[in-house]
């Protein structure tokens, strides 16, 4: 029985063409791919800077270091994404604080949000959960008014519009992961995008130990070799080989997000009639059609990336059973997430219990997340339609 996952990457013959060709090169990591793979990162989600990292959570912690929140300092998130997005606040000693969802877009619930932020809060960190955009400028303005940095988290969301918006219009800084089930892989690997040149620097330097040559911030040296170590950093670099296959992948970005969206517009259909199933928050998708494709001004103005494709059951439904079922049927379905502040370290440390976000606790308990990957076929999606049909 082919098992079909819930996510997976899609390597093609450029690809590998481009990773073998640069494993030929003198530098296979700190060399020319870097910079190109930024170049091209920053060019195509619409900012002055990209900032390429080893993996989506070394570009969260450097962007969280990069606006200086630090011990006692607060940030606010969401309960449903993954533990990264909290966590890398948690590295700078800062506090999670969480505002629950809102159930018409799975994610930060906005009007909570407003009411939330206090003079603590120092970090706001929406996150655009399955790829669908989050609305950026309300957001914007309420960190305006109470001095916030904004850290977009859009791990799954690469691409996406909100009122042909990008995901980097709007905060300081916006983040990226390439993790194998994201729509562009670098095997592991991440970004951070920002228009701001400060935060750029900051970002740079906390990538490679804090250690720089730039005379502008040593100072002029006699000797060639002498470098300087001005802050404290890590080593969260990327290799040139990975940076190869991200820029070879990146060239098929459109593709990836127009098939990612035909395959939730045919769940869409598919599964409408299902009434003890809700359907993720969509917008129209009469604008996919394969004829008209190829013209990119065919985008509209909303686009959800489709990293995901969740379902709620309805409550008189047995998850667990229903998961399990999928599984011995070869569909390897997955929940995402449990709520960050229902887990052991969040409740041990910060004092989160059960109840304390009900609608992320609700969601969570019915969610389960359908296959969503470009290659996956017409057949692939009946099959895995007909499977759910003959649940019960
Ligand atoms: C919402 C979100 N943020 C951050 C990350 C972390 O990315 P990475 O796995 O590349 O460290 C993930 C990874 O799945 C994620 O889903």
């Amino acid at each position: 029985m082919k098992k079909i996952p819930y996510g997976c990457q899609n390597i093609t013959e450029d690809d590998i063409n481009a990773v073998i060709s640069t494993l030929k090169n003198p530098n296979i990591t700190q060399g020319p791919k870097i910079g190109e793979f930024e170049n091209k990162l920053a060019k195509y989600n619409g900012s002055k800077y990209a900032v390429v990292f080893s993996n989506g959570t070394a570009a969260l912690h450097a962007a969280y270091n990069a606006t200086g929140i630090t011990d006692g300092d607060e940030f606010i998130t969401t309960p449903i994404t993954f533990a990264a997005s909290a966590n890398a606040g948690l590295y700078c000693g800062a506090i999670p604080k969480f505002v629950d969802i809102d159930m018409s877009t799975y994610n930060i619930d906005i009007k909570k949000l407003e009411l939330a932020v206090s003079k603590k809060t120092k970090v706001i960190t929406p996150v655009a959960y399955f790829g669908n955009p989050v609305n950026m400028k309300k957001v914007r303005e309420i960190a305006d008014k109470n001095g916030c940095y904004v850290i977009y988290d859009c791990a799954h969301a690469i691409g996406a519009l909100y009122n042909k918006d990008k995901i980097t219009k709007y905060a300081d800084l916006t983040i990226l992961s390439f993790h194998p089930v994201k729509h562009i892989t670098t095997g592991e690997g991440g970004a951070v995008l920002t228009n701001d040149e400060n935060l750029y620097k900051k970002l740079i330097l906390f990538r490679s130990h804090g250690i720089t040559k730039d005379p502008a911030i040593i100072g002029k040296n006699k000797e060639p070799w002498v470098y300087d170590m001005v802050t404290l950093g890590y080593n969260y670099r990327i290799t040139d080989i990975q940076c190869a296959l991200g820029c070879s992948q990146l060239e098929r970005i459109d593709t990836i997000l127009y098939l990612r969206n035909k395959i939730a517009k045919k769940y869409n259909e598919m599964l409408k009639n299902i009434d003890w199933i809700t359907l993720p928050p969509s917008y129209d998708l009469n604008w996919v059609d394969d004829e008209k494709y190829n013209n990119l001004k065919n985008y509209p103005e909303f686009l959800n990336s489709y990293h995901l494709y969740p379902i709620l059951l309805d409550k008189t439904i047995d998850r667990e059973k229903f998961y399990n079922y999928m599984h011995e049927n070869g569909i390897l379905v997955q929940i995402h997430y449990k709520p960050v502040h229902t887990l052991g370290y969040y409740k041990e440390n910060f004092g989160y219990k059960k109840g304390d976000f009900p609608i992320a606790e609700d969601f969570y308990n019915r969610e389960v997340s359908l296959p969503m990957f470009p290659t996956l076929t017409d057949e692939d999606i009946k099959r895995v339609v007909d499977i759910i049909k003959n649940f019960k």
